[in-house]
């Protein structure tokens, strides 16, 4: 019975996505998923050298006419957004999902941040996703549906020492998702949070090295969780995935 309810459509082909910090991490393994579903990718971060590798490793393996773009931008700077942005429209002709996963940490306790530290991550992992989704927004529209999936953290909803910078800059992202979920719902657009625990990357092991690694979650099982939200159709909308490390407390 519940089989029967649940349509998915594992197919992407045809429809373009746009991925933030897709050089490294999280970010790559989205691209790749997405990619391998049939998506165009535009492949954006600050190192060319990182976005050029995984671009040409989609147009190495999956078949089709062009399948992916290395495309520069830092998602802080509002100029380089609309560069990016537009720059994809214009080689894909479209744009279906976009994937604000592109941001940075900074750790220590807050009486020992700068006003410098503090800007910076608020600029990259705020500021940028804000201008994304308003970039991204008219060509989102366009479809009859597209997708907005902001990677927020664990830290968007707990607090942990340390993390105070961070925790402020991913709580507000989760605030932004519910906020403009509202807004563009009547424009077919769904805009999903997604709030993962430590993921084994570069960015955990700088922000707890207490971590063993050999327990944390891996990028390409968030990258099927990314595929599960921008195939799934039927009546329920799922807005926040909260994703744990196995053996971490249940539903906290
Ligand atoms: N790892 C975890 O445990 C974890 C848990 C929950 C949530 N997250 C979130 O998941 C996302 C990805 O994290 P990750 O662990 O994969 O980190 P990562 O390995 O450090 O990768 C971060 C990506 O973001 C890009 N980036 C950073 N600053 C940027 C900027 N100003 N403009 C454009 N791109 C920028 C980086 O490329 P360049 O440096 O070349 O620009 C890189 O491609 C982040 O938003 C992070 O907060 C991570």
């Amino acid at each position: 019975m519940i089989e029967s309810a649940r349509q998915v459509d594992n197919s992407l082909t045809g429809m373009v996505a746009l991925v933030t910090g897709a050089g490294r991490g999280i970010g790559r393994a989205i691209a790749l998923e997405l990619a391998s579903h049939g998506a165009a990718v535009a492949c954006c971060a600050r190192s060319l050298s990182e976005i050029d590798e995984v671009a040409a490793l989609i147009e190495s393996t999956c078949p089709g006419k062009k399948r992916a773009a290395a495309i520069p931008l830092d998602v802080s700077d509002e100029t380089d957004v609309k560069r990016a942005v537009a720059k994809t429209t214009e080689i894909f002709g479209r744009l279906d999902i976009l994937v604000n996963n592109a941001g940075i940490g900074v750790f220590g306790s807050l009486e020992s941040l700068s006003v410098a530290d503090w800007d910076r991550v608020m600029a990259v992992n705020t500021r940028g996703t804000f201008l994304m989704c308003r970039e991204s927004i008219p060509h989102l529209r366009k479809q009859q549906r597209s997708f907005i999936i902001n990677i927020a953290s664990v830290v968007g909803v707990k607090g942990y020492p340390n993390q105070s910078a961070y925790a402020a800059s991913k709580h507000a992202i989760m605030g932004m998702s519910s906020a403009l979920a509202k807004e563009v719902q009547k424009d077919g657009i769904r805009v999903h949070a997604i709030c993962p625990g430590g993921v084994d990357t570069d960015m955990v092991g700088d922000a707890r090295p207490d971590l063993d690694r050999s327990g944390l979650i891996q990028s390409e099982e968030l990258a099927e969780m990314v595929t599960f939200l921008v195939t799934r159709r039927g009546k329920g909308v799922i807005d926040v995935l909260h994703v744990r490390r196995d053996g971490n407390t249940p539903w906290v």
